[in-house]
């Protein structure tokens, strides 16, 4: 089976990292098609996935952008378009993994007659969406798509709702290979003296800046803990955020938090990190579609305290493998950092348990033969189909 995948953002986000967990197992028979140059490309070719650039400037659709601005974007899209069918015809299925690579890829397909798979990682709302993507994706999948992944419950709903096809739908979570973040206590140590951070109880955050990602939250939670209490903020603004990093660091230097929070941007040693973290924090404002995050700090046997909103309930069992507390509530969020701070041991205790729970019920294989077996019933139907006699191009 070959497959083209097709992705619109040149950086790593979540779903990025999702498709390159998907797109190795598929080295010898996959091109991961993209809209954008960036870190992503490196790290596909770092792993020897095939992969092609096909624009150098991202499509300038966002949420803020009305009717006009996404239709002059066409000019953009029809490009990518042609050269997109141009490839689709090596391939036996296509499968998008974001919504502008949707748009792309449904033309595509449709004027090639290959099967479309979306793989779908937003919670859709117009708050999160230009109006016009929030509008197409629910209609682009139901007339052109024979599966949408979702990455969550939460997702998939959100979906329906929206005026997605249920039937079309199927939840696949993302998934991990826990060895891949298991650390040693001596990496913990050295790490945390480089950082000087020795005798503090770090509180982590491994998201990218950005408002709705709510590291403010976590800044203001500082104010209710002890000093001992420091946060480490591991990210970057990946989709030109810069106005709210000026403002966190603004927040910092009000709240006078300079010697108690530290900025590291964007790493790629995660797990290393996260183990010399006392607890990971996941501030989202805004119902997280899945949170990667999460799953990452129970692998790392840290506990984890998040957002009780969207798929992140479905992967915490509240007081078993970690914390939930209501969004945007600094109280309650320091209520959890002060608990884990003063009863180490229960927090060890229930990062235990949910390094147990995870490396079963989020393990890379389950999720990987889930998406095969997605693709390869798509393109056994797709052969039985008489259509598939005649393509338009
Ligand atoms: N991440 C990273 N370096 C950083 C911050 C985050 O590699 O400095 C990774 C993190 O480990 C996780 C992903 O980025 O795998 C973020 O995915 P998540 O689903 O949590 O959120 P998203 O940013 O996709 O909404
Ligand atoms: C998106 C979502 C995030 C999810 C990731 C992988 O980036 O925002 O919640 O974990 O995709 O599915």
């Amino acid at each position: 089976m070959k497959i083209l995948f097709l992705d619109h953002s040149g950086v790593l986000g979540g779903a990025e990292l999702f498709l390159l967990d998907i797109a190795r197992q598929y080295r010898d028979s996959c091109l991961v098609a993209l809209m954008a140059e960036g870190s992503f490309q490196a790290r596909l070719e770092q792993e020897q996935i095939p992969v092609r650039v096909l624009s150098k400037q991202a499509i300038r659709v966002n949420r803020g952008s009305n009717a006009w601005q996404s239709f002059t974007s066409l000019k953009q899209i029809v490009p990518l378009v042609l050269e997109v069918l141009k490839l689709s015809r090596d391939y036996d299925v296509i499968c998008t993994n974001t919504a502008k690579a949707l748009v792309v890829g449904t033309i595509a397909s449709f004027l090639s007659r290959r099967p479309l798979v979306h793989c779908l990682h937003d919670i859709l709302t117009a708050e999160h969406f230009s109006l016009i993507n929030f509008r197409l994706v629910p209609i682009l999948t139901n007339w052109f798509a024979e599966r949408v992944i979702a990455n969550s419950k939460a997702t998939q709903t959100a979906f329906v709702a929206a005026g997605g096809k249920t039937e079309l739908t199927e939840v696949i979570y993302n998934g991990f290979l826990p060895e891949r973040f298991q650390q040693s206590p001596e990496n913990a140590t050295q790490l945390r003296q480089q950082l000087r951070l020795e005798g503090r109880f770090v509180v982590g955050s491994f998201s990218r800046l950005s408002p709705w990602k709510g590291q403010h939250v976590l800044l203001e939670a500082l104010t209710h803990c002890p000093n001992n209490v420091v946060a480490l903020l591991v990210g970057d603004a990946l989709f030109g955020e810069q106005e709210y990093v000026d403002r966190l660091h603004q927040q910092v230097a009000e709240l006078g938090l300079h010697d108690r929070v530290k900025f590291l941007g964007f790493r790629a040693d995660v797990s290393e990190l996260m183990s010399a973290c006392d607890l990971v924090a996941h501030t989202s404002t805004s119902p997280e579609p899945f949170g990667r995050v999460i799953v990452e700090a129970m692998l790392c046997q840290r506990p984890i305290v998040a957002t009780a909103a969207g798929g992140v309930v479905e992967l915490i069992e509240p007081g078993a493998t970690g914390w939930l507390v209501p969004g945007n509530n600094a109280e309650k969020l320091a209520e959890v950092i002060n608990e884990c701070y003063a009863d180490p041991d229960l927090a060890a205790a229930i990062a235990q348990r949910a390094y147990q729970h995870a490396s079963q019920a989020f393990h890379l294989d389950g999720t990987c033969q889930k998406v095969a077996q997605v693709l390869e019933r798509v393109v056994a139907d797709q052969a039985l189909t008489p259509i598939q006699t005649g393509t338009v191009l």
